[in-house]
């Protein structure tokens, strides 16, 4: 059975996602719940695990995309109503606030993440204008579109896709070279910072990691895959604490398993799904540490950007900090004993989801992917073979995660994808691409894949061209969802989604037996 990916990228990536289930749905006469059981797992990151998260967890949400199905040409009234509009009103952003904020949010998204593309942009805008913690932002987001409550389990009762995987992607945050900030306060004169060290040698900045759970399994059984790809490699934590006139340190000892012995990443079925959302998409989680130039201009914004875990849960990380705005020895202490530390945006290590799905055993992958404008192949050419890296500091040694083809023969590929007919009338929509290559994998340590397995990768990639800068424009991510459907809908569109997704034939590609009914 093939796994389905969900590349990261805001609410470009949600309105994406949604348009593609949509439009397939439609395209494929199966109903939402259907196509999205057909796939043995989901491996999602950053915006597309808050698409994911609604899509399996939510009732209201998958009558939405039932209706939007159903009618791909009301999708952009029914996603404006039922999504943009509550999300709007829950968060109380006003559009002077908005707007003050685009020029210092355009300089910290460049120094944090290189090109920065108008999406993050306008996502971090709003993020800040609303003020507060990234969890909290996205606890907000969940609750006001789909009535996600705050504390609902990985473990709970899905809407669908009952018995299938769930990879939620993300990235530990592990300051080997320059600490990160745990808490700054008092002008710099209040600081605690951790940084991470192993035994066995070097460890990347930020290592891949991914929360897993059998949707409906219950919240008692363990997570189905391991959370980091080599479990038993010692992680410690070190914590240094500076006051005027004092100062303390601590040390977690090692830690193995998810680096909080279990608790998080192996008993997944008790973690928030909004917790795990959250740290998927904490897409300026790199900012806490020390060194990067982002970091003063961000300590500015007083924003709170990553997701913190400790031994005893999300809530029990936040309260200790919040502590140290008094700081002392024992509170320091305390952080060593919980192993206090971040959980990023899984943009940091792999923004498609491609490689946390192939190293949980996918043989076919299919893969939504958002892009403006053109159909670039960079984040998937990143897991290749001499490829680029995407984000400034992510470290090199991630990768290849495939042998072969080289990055050069994968944007090839991407060059000679078929580019779909999109619907008339759209504004946003550029290019629709579909188009399928094979890999070979590599011995990778970071992201746990064996060498020399064979895998299908089958993109759809979404290329569209959303302006930014005006509040009033989150009404172009509901015309996005609306076009998207339309165009995969299109019957003129049939023969060429066929090769590449050879289910739609209604004859069976041998990998995905379980679409065809
Ligand atoms: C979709 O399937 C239903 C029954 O499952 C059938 O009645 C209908 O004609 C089909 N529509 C198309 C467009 O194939
Ligand atoms: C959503 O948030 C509101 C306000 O905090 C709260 O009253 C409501 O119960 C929440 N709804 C869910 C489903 O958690
Ligand atoms: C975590 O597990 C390691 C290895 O089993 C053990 O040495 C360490 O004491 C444990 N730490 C905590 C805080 O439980």
């Amino acid at each position: 059975m093939a796994f389905l990916a969900l590349q990261g990228g805001g609410v470009r990536a949600f309105a994406s996602d949604a348009g593609v289930l949509a439009g397939l749905a439609c395209a494929a006469n199966k109903s939402v719940a259907e196509l999205a059981g057909a796939f043995e797992a989901t491996s999602s990151v950053s915006g597309s695990s808050w698409f994911a998260a609604e899509l399996f967890y939510s009732p209201s949400f998958a009558e939405l995309m039932a209706g939007m199905a159903a009618s791909p040409s009301t999708a952009a009234a029914q996603f404006q109503e039922n999504w943009i509009q509550p999300w709007l009103r829950a968060t109380q952003v006003s559009q002077p606030t908005f707007d003050g904020l685009q020029s210092i949010v355009r300089l910290l998204v460049r120094l944090l993440l290189g090109t920065g593309d108008e999406d993050t942009i306008f996502i971090a805008q709003f993020f800040l204008a609303s003020g507060l913690t990234w969890t909290h932002f996205v606890e907000v987001l969940l609750n006001s579109t789909a009535a996600i409550p705050k504390q609902l389990p990985l473990g709970a009762e899905p809407t669908m896709a009952q018995g299938r995987h769930w990879l939620v992607d993300h990235s530990l945050l592990l300051p080997v070279a320059n600490p990160a900030a745990v808490y700054r306060g008092g002008l710099g004169l209040f600081r605690t910072s951790y940084s991470a060290t192993t035994k066995n040698g070097e460890l990347p900045v930020f290592l891949p990691a991914k929360f897993s759970v059998a949707l409906g399994a219950g919240v008692h059984r363990a997570a189905p895959l391991p959370y980091l790809a080599q479990p038993q490699l010692p992680i410690e934590f070190s914590y240094q604490g500076h006051w005027p006139l004092g100062g303390s340190s601590s040390s977690s000892g090692p830690l193995v398993l998810d680096a909080a012995n279990g608790s998080l990443g192996v008993w997944s079925g008790h973690v928030p799904v909004s917790a795990a959302a959250a740290a998927s998409s904490a897409v300026f989680g790199a900012e806490p540490v020390d060194g990067l130039p982002a970091v003063e201009l961000a300590s500015l914004l007083k924003a709170d950007v990553a997701v913190w875990a400790a031994i005893d849960g999300f809530e029990v990380a936040d309260q200790l900090r919040a502590a140290l705005a008094h700081p002392d020895a024992q509170k320091v202490a305390v952080l060593g004993q919980e192993a206090v530390h971040a959980l990023i945006d899984g943009g940091y290590t792999d923004g498609t989801g491609i490689a946390q799905a192939v190293a949980s055993g996918a043989e076919e992958v299919v893969v939504v992917l958002n892009s403006y404008s053109s159909n670039l192949a960079e984040y998937v050419a990143q897991l290749f073979p001499g490829g680029p890296v995407t984000k400034p500091g992510v470290p090199k040694e991630l990768y290849p995660v495939f042998s072969a083809p080289s990055a050069a023969a994968v944007d090839e590929a991407f060059a000679q994808f078929r580019q779909l007919q999109i619907a008339e009338g759209s504004s946003y929509l550029k290019v629709l691409a579909v188009g399928s290559f094979e890999a070979t994998t590599a011995k990778n340590a970071y992201f746990g894949t064996e060498e020399g397995r064979q895998v299908s990768i089958r993109i759809i990639n979404v290329c569209s061209e959303l302006s930014i800068g005006f509040f009033a424009n989150f009404g172009h991510y509901s015309a996005l969802v609306q076009e998207v459907a339309l165009s995969l809908a299109h019957p003129k569109n049939r023969a060429e989604l066929r090769t590449v997704l050879p289910w739609f034939a209604g004859k069976a590609a041998k990998a995905s037996k379980a679409l065809v009914v």
